[in-house]
């Protein structure tokens, strides 16, 4: 898995990768380049039909690689956990598991959140319980299942997808700015806690991204482009590529870090 000097050596060609949320987004962009690296993959999401178009499209451009597809939701813990057992039985383990799924896009598509954005005095307790179970329970979820894969397996690294809300908060977005700023304080101590056994976690925290929160052109997009020093919105390769870093190119000497990949310092 790992050479001496603590790099991925040959890019971990035959190490598998777990993403959760890819059938959109980010998730989506770090499945295609991971892909394209030769790495396996288990993709899981909760878009069956998204997620089944993503499996064909890297099935005919990458023939033979092992990819394996589970439609599932995050905050359903048991079958979560169900579905990450399975998918490391086929591929062998994993390398690294991305708890990536998350954002209020998919809520708000569901019917599960009015609106992207409102005032915190305009929210109610059953839509803040929806926010927090997607974007803090999806993570521990997540982070539960693969941490006893990792340590049977004796190393592994496990990276936690955050926001630049839950650093610098974001109007209109208080709870799920508090889920992230949650998901961030946990990544330092479960860091902390795993060190000593081989398993690195780290944190990415990404700005604005052109994704469906952001769909390019709209007025939401340049709205929030204003506020990013380089002007623009990310790319989702952009954050992918730090996603794939923490996977797979990291030292394993780096863990507990939280990488914000927001334009610019996020004010
Ligand atoms: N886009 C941004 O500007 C931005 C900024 C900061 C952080 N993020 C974070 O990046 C991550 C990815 O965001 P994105 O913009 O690519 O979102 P997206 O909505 O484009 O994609 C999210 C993916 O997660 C899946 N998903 C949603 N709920 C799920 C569930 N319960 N179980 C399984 N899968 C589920 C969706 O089907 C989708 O494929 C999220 O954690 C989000 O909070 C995004």
């Amino acid at each position: 898995m790992s050479g001496a000097t603590g790099m991925c050596s040959g890019c971990a060609m035959n190490d598998a990768l777990l993403i959760t949320g890819c059938a959109h987004g980010i998730g989506r962009a770090a499945a295609v380049m991971a892909a394209a690296r030769g790495v396996k993959l288990a993709l899981l999401d909760l878009d069956g039909a998204a997620l089944g178009a993503l499996a064909d499209e890297l099935r005919a451009a990458h023939p033979g690689l092992a990819i394996v597809t589970a439609i599932v939701d995050v905050t359903q813990a048991e079958a979560l956990a169900a579905a990450m057992r399975g998918a490391a039985e086929t591929l062998g383990g994993f390398r690294a598991v991305i708890a990536n799924a998350g954002g209020v896009s998919s809520l708000v598509v569901a019917g599960m959140l009015p609106g992207a954005f409102s005032p915190f005095t305009d929210s109610r307790p059953a839509e803040w319980r929806r926010i927090i179970d997607l974007n803090l329970f999806g993570v521990l979820n997540t982070a539960h299942a693969a941490v006893p894969m990792l340590l049977e397996a004796g190393s592994g690294r496990l990276v936690l997808v955050a926001s630049v809300a839950g650093l610098v908060g974001a109007p209109g977005l208080g709870v799920y700015a508090a889920s992230k700023g949650a998901v961030i304080a946990f990544g330092k101590s479960l860091a902390k806690e795993l060190a000593p056994r081989g398993i690195s976690v780290n944190t990415v925290a990404p700005g604005g991204v052109a994704t469906r929160a952001f769909p390019p052109g709209s007025p939401g997009a340049a709205k929030r482009a204003e506020r990013i020093p380089m002007g623009r919105l990310a790319a989702p390769e952009e954050v992918a590529n730090t996603l794939l870093y923490f996977a797979l190119d990291a030292p394993d000497y780096v863990t507990g870090e939280v990488l914000s990949v927001s334009g610019g310092p996020p004010a």
